[in-house]
């Protein structure tokens, strides 16, 4: 009878433990497009600027109106600026912003928000153009104000949001010229 040592070693090597097949780890993106580090540092960033909101709403609508100053026309209601309404949207603006970033773990609120919103805009003659130029705005504030706490994290993450938010009235501008071309068709 041979000793311990050289029966387990004439057998057939273990089945167990198996190595494991090779997998790649990478971050997953929700519907947004972001990843978990990218939401925590968006809310990180805003929680700086959320100290002086009513000045970053203001601001944002300065420097907005005064470059683009024929837009604000659009806040004219039967011939008349309703410059209570400007004035009040200004903050409604960045309470938009506020809600997203602090409900970015909630993906479909967010959609359903920007969708409702969207919509509401453009019932309101406001085009996805002008949207797109608000957004941006906001995006430049937020860089210059987070400046020196600035970090390629949030930068991604900032610009992947802010191109959903302005993609998706984009998608319904296009999906609605379709929609016209395709009522031209049939004339
Ligand atoms: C990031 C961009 C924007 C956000 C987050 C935003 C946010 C909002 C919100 C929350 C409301 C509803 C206010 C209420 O019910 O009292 C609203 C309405 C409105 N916004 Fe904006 N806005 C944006 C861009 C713009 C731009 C660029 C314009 C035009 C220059 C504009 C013009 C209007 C108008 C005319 C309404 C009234 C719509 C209606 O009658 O229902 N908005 N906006």
């Amino acid at each position: 009878m041979g000793s311990y040592i050289e029966t387990t070693e004439n057998k057939t090597p273990p089945v167990f433990p198996r190595a494991l097949e090779p997998y790649e780890i990478r971050p997953v993106a929700d519907e947004l497009g972001l990843t978990s580090t990218e939401r925590k540092s968006l809310q990180n960033g805003w929680t700086i600027i959320k100290q002086k909101q009513r000045r970053a709403a203001l601001n944002i609508y300065v420097n907005f109106f005064t470059e683009y100053e024929d837009l604000y026309e659009i806040f004219r209601f039967n011939g008349v600026l309703d410059i209570e309404f400007a004035s009040q949207h200004q903050k409604d603006v960045l309470a938009v912003f506020q809600m997203i970033i602090e409900q970015l773990d909630n993906s479909r609120f967010v959609k359903t928000m920007v969708k409702e919103l969207a919509l509401r805009h453009r019932a309101a003659s406001v085009s996805g153009t002008m949207w797109q130029l608000y957004t941006n705005e906001v995006k430049n504030y937020f860089l210059k104000t987070l400046n020196d706490a600035l970090s390629p994290t949030f930068v991604h993450a900032l610009d992947t949001l802010m191109n959903y938010i302005c993609d998706f009235n984009e998608f319904n501008e296009s999906r609605d010229d379709q929609s016209q071309q395709q009522e031209l068709d049939k004339e």
